[in-house]
């Protein structure tokens, strides 16, 4: 850990960009962010027209929004194909023959392929997915680990008009079925196996259970990653075709035509689906479209991560959540950026291996999250200082808030003291980053998401609607729509409308508490809904409950957060068992099985505590917060009481068990 004056020192520091890093940056200046956003806000249809110029439209828009709360509708009239921004533009230029992704595997191979043969990849797969069948409106399901392929297919779909819907490769089978079922895909796209510390992820394997009970699933595409030895897979006949087969058959020459000058859409078309969860058991399928997305994550990829040519930028973010899809697939390609992908576990083979890949490529901009930030610190300095870091430039943090001695330890030891980090806040439904500070134009305090990007009218507001004062805490909310927000939550708008749009005074709401400082930085503290972040995944405490008592011993289950000095959050649940039922170490195992089964294995809890019933209302609703201050061992309960329905339950829960 970074030296204890860190945190005594964390409100008030400030780092100023080196003067070296604002003379080449695309902002240079406060006073320049300043009035590109206040003209993004007065005259929005001119910012948008301008910084939207590098993009691909076959036909312009006419008018910039339609809001009629809570649909939004932006760049009205405007018809494009996103890969053609993603692709075939940088054909045209020096980027033509440029890496587009430089890939490492975990077992140590790498690959790299240039814009002009990613272009071709995708070309040949749109064939052979029109040649499938495939349609425009169609979905498919991804369920890939991290390899050039899941790229390839995610433009692909986006290139024929299918609407892709991402899996993150560690969620299980039943989680997946769930999610194919839920958007009715068509086709789903896998692989044998995935390569994860060592050992193989049988994603195939998995998929197959998956699309047992998955009724709309027609077609299996399966790249071979790993090989038989490590992943035997079954390939059922008419059903399941090798990625290799696929692409080797001659495709025919009307697809090979509408995959070489692909159809242009309207500006709302469905690009993808993503799950995320929320406060109910049943993950919410949230739509992003079309042009309002690319905008988003292309201006922000560019002067957020500062982007020129020559850099090597490597985000460390699975494929599978929001921060895979927008950078790195549709922002920086949209950008023409060199975008590093990694297969594999950070510590594998050993805690070197971020800093190997560095040396090893030059990774000029590094974005990662807070957690993995930790982990390193713990692992100690010696790993990165055995790597030369000095290809690095920028440094960026996700996902969860960063505390002031992960920022500096990022800062100092990774960035040598010379990089700017700029801590992004943003979401899978806000689709781009919405709070951070431009690297070369606004200095960084430790611990703050920073300042409104561009479109961005976003407050800190009381429960009663009324904006906070300077470093009052309350809700984030976003005042207006902006382009690249989700714009509903697949076949269940009215739950959109009530989770995010339903505040009186018309604001959207976050989740998310933050107090804004008087220099007008934010401070985002973390969710204020039943939503944990733990590890920077984003899991529904409502989610895990449900696996729970989905099990035949469990008769309740509370799931809630425990501060950690690793995963930001640690997840706790307290069971109550059927009668009859022994509460003893077996079952805690087995409960911890059926979470990885129900879920995946990245949700299973930090701790499970039996207990003889839980702390409720006299109307039987369960009351979290001392759940909350007993999970993590707060001592005296605070708050009012007086509601508990039985106090003797709270002390019993005290009393924690060690089955
Ligand atoms: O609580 C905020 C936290 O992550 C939530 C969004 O999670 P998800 O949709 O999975 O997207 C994560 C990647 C964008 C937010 O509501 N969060 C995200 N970034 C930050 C953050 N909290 C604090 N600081 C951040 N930089």
């Amino acid at each position: 850990m970074s030296d204890s004056t860190d945190s005594r020192l964390k409100d008030d520091r400030r780092f100023v960009p080196a003067a070296e890093f604002s003379k080449h940056a695309r902002v240079q200046s406060h006073a320049e962010y300043t009035s590109l956003h206040e003209r993004s806000l007065s005259e929005p249809e001119a910012f948008w027209r301008e910084h939207t110029q590098d993009l691909v439209f076959r036909k312009p828009w006419t008018s910039f929004q339609d809001w009629k709360s809570p649909d939004a509708k932006f760049f009205l009239g405007a018809e494009l194909n996103i890969s053609e921004s993603c692709l075939d533009r940088h054909l045209k230029s020096d980027a033509r023959t440029r890496a587009a992704l430089v890939w490492e595997g975990e077992p140590g191979d790498s690959r790299t392929l240039t814009y002009f043969e990613l272009h071709r990849e995708v070309v040949r797969l749109s064939a052979a997915l029109l040649d499938l069948g495939i349609q425009k409106g169609d979905r498919v399901g991804i369920y890939m680990g991290m390899v050039p392929e899941a790229v390839i297919a995610m433009l692909a779909c986006a290139r024929i008009g299918a609407t892709h819907s991402v899996t993150f490769g560690g969620f299980s089978a039943d989680s997946l079925r769930d999610r194919l079922n839920d958007c009715e895909a068509r086709l789903l796209i896998t692989q044998d196996g995935a390569y994860r510390r060592g050992n193989i992820v049988p994603l195939k394997q998995m998929a197959d259970e998956a699309v047992l009970q998955a009724r709309t699933v027609e077609k299996t595409i399966v790249l071979r990653r790993v090989g038989r030895e490590r992943a035997p897979v079954e390939m059922r006949p008419g059903r399941d075709i090798w990625w290799d087969d696929l692409m080797a058959r001659t495709p025919s020459p009307k697809s090979v035509e509408r995959a070489m000058k692909p159809e242009a859409f309207d500006a709302e078309h469905p690009l993808f689906i993503l799950y995320t969860s929320g406060s109910t058991g049943k993950p919410k399928g949230l739509l992003h479209t079309t042009a309002g997305y690319l905008a988003g994550v292309h201006v922000t990829s560019k002067y957020v991560f500062d982007l020129r040519p020559g850099d090597l930028y490597w985000c460390t973010a699975d494929i599978g959540w929001i921060t895979g899809h927008s950078y790195i697939v549709y922002g920086p390609l949209s950008c023409g950026a060199a975008c590093l992908l990694y297969e594999g576990a950070p510590n594998f083979p050993d805690w070197g291996r971020f800093w190997s890949i560095i040396e090893k490529h030059g990774v000029s901009i590094l974005y990662t999250a807070p957690t993995a930030i930790r982990a390193f610190i713990r692992a100690g300095d010696e790993w990165p200082q055995k790597y030369d870091l000095s290809s690095l430039r920028l440094l960026g943090s996700v996902g969860e808030p960063i505390n002031p001695e992960a920022w500096t330890w990022y800062h100092r030891v990774i960035g040598g003291g010379r990089c700017p980090v700029v801590d992004t806040w943003w979401q899978t439904e806000t689709g781009s980053i919405m709070l951070t500070t431009l690297p070369g134009a606004c200095y960084s305090k430790p611990g703050s998401t920073g300042l409104p990007l561009f479109g961005v009218d976003i407050e800190v507001q009381k429960d009663s609607g009324e904006a906070c004062a300077p470093n009052e805490s309350g809700t984030l909310v976003i005042k207006r729509p902006w382009p690249s927000m989700a714009r509903t939550i697949y076949k269940d708008p009215a739950r959109y409308a009530e989770t995010y749009w339903a505040a009186k005074n018309g604001s959207y709401v976050t989740g998310d508490g933050a107090r804004r400082d008087e220099d007008g930085y934010f401070w985002v503290v973390g969710r204020i809904d039943d939503v944990l972040n733990v590890a920077g995944h984003r899991i529904g405490t409502a989610e895990i409950e449900s696996a729970l008592v989905s099990h035949p011993s469990v008769a309740e289950a509370a799931a809630v957060g425990r501060p950690d000095d690793l995963k930001g959050q640690a997840l706790v649940v307290f069971v109550t068992v059927k009668s009859g039922i022994k509460a003893d170490r077996a079952l805690k195992d087995k409960l911890t099985e059926h979470v990885d089964k129900e879920i995946g294995k990245f949700a299973r809890p930090d701790q499970i505590r039996f207990a003889e019933a839980l702390p409720k209302t006299r109307s039987g609703k369960i009351m979290r917060r001392f759940l909350k201050d007993i999970a993590a061992g707060v001592v005296e309960t605070k708050g009012d009481t007086s509601t508990l329905e039985d106090f003797n339950v709270l002390a019993n829960l005290r009393k924690d068990d060690d089955a």
